[in-house]
């Protein structure tokens, strides 16, 4: 029996038709904008990423169409047994953050861990997600690509 794979489009057309039902049963939450816009900038990102590496494209098709032949449809237990799809996604996230900075405001005072310097109550903080995922520090190479799925440690 042929195996039948559905393509990128198919797989977007039905993920697309479940955030439809999402934001209609949830009409007064934020989670048109949140869910939408987020979700489509990372995909696309992705498949950025994977159209310049063809062999890691081709590792990872291979690594799905391997998991549709084990489960036979979509499911969760298939998502979550794919580590390589995985890597490539948290890569690409830590790439491309669709939100580069989170804001927060302080409810106490708090003292940063090893050091003298107090946040005080009631200000505003910055988290720069997008400078830190690209600092050296803490990613080596953090400029180049997906290429380096493999590379880093979970
Ligand atoms: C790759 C996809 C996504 C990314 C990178 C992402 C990222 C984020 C981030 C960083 C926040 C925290 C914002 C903050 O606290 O300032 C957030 C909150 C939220 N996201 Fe997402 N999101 C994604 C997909 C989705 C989807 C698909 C939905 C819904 C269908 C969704 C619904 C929400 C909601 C409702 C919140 C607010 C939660 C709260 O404040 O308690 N997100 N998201």
């Amino acid at each position: 029996m042929k195996f039948m794979f559905p393509t990128v489009i198919e797989v977007g057309e039905r993920f697309k038709d479940c955030l439809i039902d999402v934001v209609q049963q949830n009409d007064e939450l934020e989670i048109k904008d949140a869910g939408f816009e987020t979700l489509s900038t990372t995909l696309s990102y992705c498949l950025y990423e994977l159209a310049l590496n063809p062999e890691i494209q081709e590792k990872a098709r291979q690594v799905i169409q391997d998991a549709f032949e084990k489960h036979g449809m979509f499911t969760y237990e298939m998502m979550l047994g794919m580590p390589y799809i995985d890597h490539i996604l948290q890569e690409t996230l830590r790439m491309y953050p669709p939100l580069s900075n989170l804001n927060r405001k302080t409810m106490n005072d708090y003292q940063v861990p090893g050091s003298n310097h107090v946040i005080r109550k009631g200000l505003m903080v910055m988290i720069p997600i997008f400078a830190i995922q690209r600092d050296s520090q803490y990613y080596p190479d953090p400029e180049s690509s997906i290429q380096t799925v493999s590379m880093r440690k979970k």
